[in-house]
């Protein structure tokens, strides 16, 4: 009986897999079609940006590119915005740590939606601390206010004794990840945006809930707002670049193997494509993006522009060598094509023509990557590396 059970849910794993894993998925490199990359340095109408004050006056364009095209209208305005203190604990992780509950909530058109925070601040520093803001896109348990459950998604007494704050809103929170409900957060705020062809979704509400908490650590003393460093990982990994693309007061991100419409170039078609992210997360996009299924090609931008987006700040994206779907070579691709954006402000880079081997990662530069050995995750094996790369940026 218990085999026949273990048998029937490796069946069930495997067809899942299948359905989201096509079969004319392209998993091999010689099969990549050249493929015409738009230039970090042109604006769409072909200008060349030659320094920083044109890439900085061709900003917006660009993120309009962006917004009407993939991840929809990140709506500015709101009526009000209120931060409660749910609940604080002086003494957490045996006195080295202080844990507060926040609740964000934001009022609109009558509505109101609550993201709730939940915050460490190391107890031994005698300043604002330097601050992980994590989108979790996993299960709850992976922040576990009370400390019970301890998990390499989100390893808050590593980050704590590394001095560094570490908070964590859930996606749900922003917007139910699921076709139905997505609906049932922030864009209860903004229904004008479901009708709209450049319409917020999913992806854009997480993004848009993490300039929220931005909001509220411009006002918490405990964490230096300066020095926010905002990690998603996967599906959230895309929302993080999104979000501080959009939001400069983000003073850095780490996107950890996101993939496609994340830091992946979509014109490579390798693992994950457009069509197949849109066909499986119709909910994750502005409707917009699904003319360009199979049509990667006609996309005015690509995503090493997303990337250029977040130039001057530190920029951290990551693979797993096992994680085809989410196409290591057009990530690492993506990031070399950010450099050109990052070179405006001076700052030269330290990759390498070729992607560095697995478990070498390169850190301490404002463009820093690595491929770690093993299956796509967010583990501690990254977060070590995530705050020497902090620790770098910040801490000298
Ligand atoms: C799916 C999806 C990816 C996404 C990933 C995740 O595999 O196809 O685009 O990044 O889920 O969020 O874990």
């Amino acid at each position: 009986m218990k085999r026949f059970v273990l048998f029937t849910a490796m069946i069930l794993f495997m067809i899942a897999v299948r359905a989201q894993r096509p079969a004319d998925a392209n998993f091999v490199e010689a099969n990549v079609k050249p493929y015409l990359l738009p230039d970090v340095l042109r604006t769409s109408k072909h200008a060349k940006i030659r320094n920083k004050a044109d890439w900085e006056n061709n900003r917006e364009q660009l993120l309009d590119l962006f917004e009407e095209n993939i991840y929809g209208q990140m709506p500015k305005h709101f009526v009000d915005i209120k931060f409660s203190l749910v609940e604080k604990d002086e003494l957490a992780m045996q006195g080295k740590a202080t844990m507060k509950k926040v609740s964000v909530e934001v009022f609109n058109r009558g509505q109101s939606v609550k993201i709730n925070l939940i915050l460490f601040v190391p107890n031994h520093l005698r300043k604002a601390a330097p601050a992980f803001l994590l989108i979790n896109n996993r299960g709850q348990e992976n922040t576990d206010p009370t400390r019970r459950v301890k998990s390499g998604f989100w390893p808050a007494e590593l980050a704590i004794d590394s001095g560094y704050a570490i908070a964590a809103f859930h996606v749900s929170d922003a917007a139910p990840d699921d076709k139905e409900s997505f609906m049932n957060g922030v864009l209860r705020l903004y229904p004008e945006q479901l009708a709209a062809a450049n319409g917020m979704r999913a992806i854009g509400a997480w993004a848009w809930a993490a300039s929220r908490i931005m909001d509220y650590f411009e006002q918490d003393p405990d964490v230096n707002a300066d020095q926010v460093i905002l990690v998603g990982h996967s599906r959230g990994g895309k929302a993080a670049l999104w979000a501080a693309a959009q939001d400069q007061r983000f003073a850095s991100c780490i996107s950890n193997c996101s993939g496609n419409t994340g830091a992946a170039l979509s014109r490579r078609n390798f693992g994950e494509s457009v069509k197949v992210i849109n066909t499986n997360f119709p909910h994750w996009f502005t409707p917009n993006y699904k003319q360009f299924n199979d049509r990667e090609a006609e996309l005015p931008v690509d995503q090493h522009m997303l990337l250029a987006l977040i130039a001057p700040r530190p920029l951290y994206v990551t693979n797993a060598s096992e994680d085809l779907w989410a196409d290591p070579t057009g990530t690492y691709l993506a990031l070399k094509h950010a450099e050109s954006a990052y070179a405006l402000y001076g700052l030269s880079s330290r990759l390498p023509e070729q992607a560095p081997a697995i478990n070498q990662p390169i850190l301490n530069t404002h463009l820093a990557y690595h491929n770690r050995a093993g299956i796509h995750d967010l583990t501690i094996y990254e977060w070590r590396n995530f705050i020497r790369f902090a620790n770098f940026h910040f801490k000298n």
